[in-house]
């Protein structure tokens, strides 16, 4: 299908979404939050996806943040519709069950630092900016960055990054845990294909139940969330890929996973 602000490929296994609004740092208006809530849905569904990279066009931006113009005339219930649309997305984004990796060259503000912190592994390049400025807008977090900063960088960062507004560079969101790994622009595309690589190789029933105990870990107490990594852990026992994985451990040899 086409998108008017996405472009969409695909290498091997690795599916690649990017947000295509250049010439306005990727901004997210509600057309863009409505293909990117179908696009992951569709590579959710597609099971040759075993891996996606979210990604933005252009130098400048992952993406700048909600869409200033779209916002400034929302009324209080199409402000609320916007929160929640954006919200939806970013928990499809968490709940894919396949390890979403974002890939971040430039300004990752606002909903583009809420967008980042819902994909589950973070690539950034020492020229990226982090930030939650919507303060400076008289407005607050919509799209889940004040409880997902919360949960990823604790109550310092958060109120810190949200009561400030004020940009963070690469080396302190990789400081806070809010980034995976750090890296220079000209090695950004291919430290992100190597690991998408890696994750689309790996196992990906075994992968799916990592994203949900760790998941649900980060939002129970710690015996249901053993509770829940028994019964993943239980499951795997029943799928041909942990036979092929422990046998290609005992014959000395790669493992060939199907994702069954
Ligand atoms: N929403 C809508 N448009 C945006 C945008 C946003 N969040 N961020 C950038 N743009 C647009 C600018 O309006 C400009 O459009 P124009 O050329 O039609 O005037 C274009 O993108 C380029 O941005 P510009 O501000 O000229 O680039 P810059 O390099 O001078 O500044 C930023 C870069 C990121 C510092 C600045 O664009 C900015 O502060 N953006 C808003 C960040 C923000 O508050 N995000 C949270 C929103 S809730």
């Amino acid at each position: 299908m086409a998108y008017r602000n996405l472009l969409i490929s695909r290498r091997d296994a690795v599916h690649t979404i990017t947000v295509n609004r250049p010439d306005k740092l990727n901004a997210l208006n509600r057309e863009t939050l409505n293909e990117l809530t179908l696009a992951f849905a569709q590579a959710a569904q597609d099971d040759a996806v075993r891996a996606v990279v979210l990604a933005g066009a252009g130098e400048k931006a992952f993406v700048a943040g909600a869409d200033i113009a779209e916002m400034h005339g929302y009324t209080p219930v199409q402000a609320q519709g916007f929160s929640r649309a954006g919200q939806r997305l970013m928990s499809s984004i968490e709940r894919l069950g396949k390890p979403v990796i974002a890939r971040i060259q430039g300004f990752a503000l606002g909903g583009g630092m809420e967008l980042a912190m819902a994909c589950h592994l973070r690539v950034a390049s020492e020229k990226a900016k982090f930030g939650q400025p919507e303060i400076n807008l008289g407005l607050i977090p919509g799209f889940g960055g004040t409880q997902r900063l919360l949960r990823l960088a604790g109550r310092a960062a958060a109120l810190e990054l949200c009561l400030t507004g004020a940009p963070i560079d690469a080396q302190r969101a990789f400081a806070l845990g809010v980034v995976n790994r750090v890296v220079t622009p000209e090695a950004l595309d291919q430290t992100v294909d190597a690991l998408a690589d890696q994750l689309a190789a790996a196992a990906p029933l075994a992968a799916a139940g990592i994203l949900d105990a760790v998941l649900q870990g980060g939002e129970t107490g710690l015996d249901q969330g053993l509770e829940f990594e028994t019964q993943a852990f239980a499951l795997a026992f029943s799928t041909e890929d942990m036979r092929e994985g422990t046998s290609a451990f005992l014959e000395k040899r790669k493992a060939q996973f199907q994702g069954r």
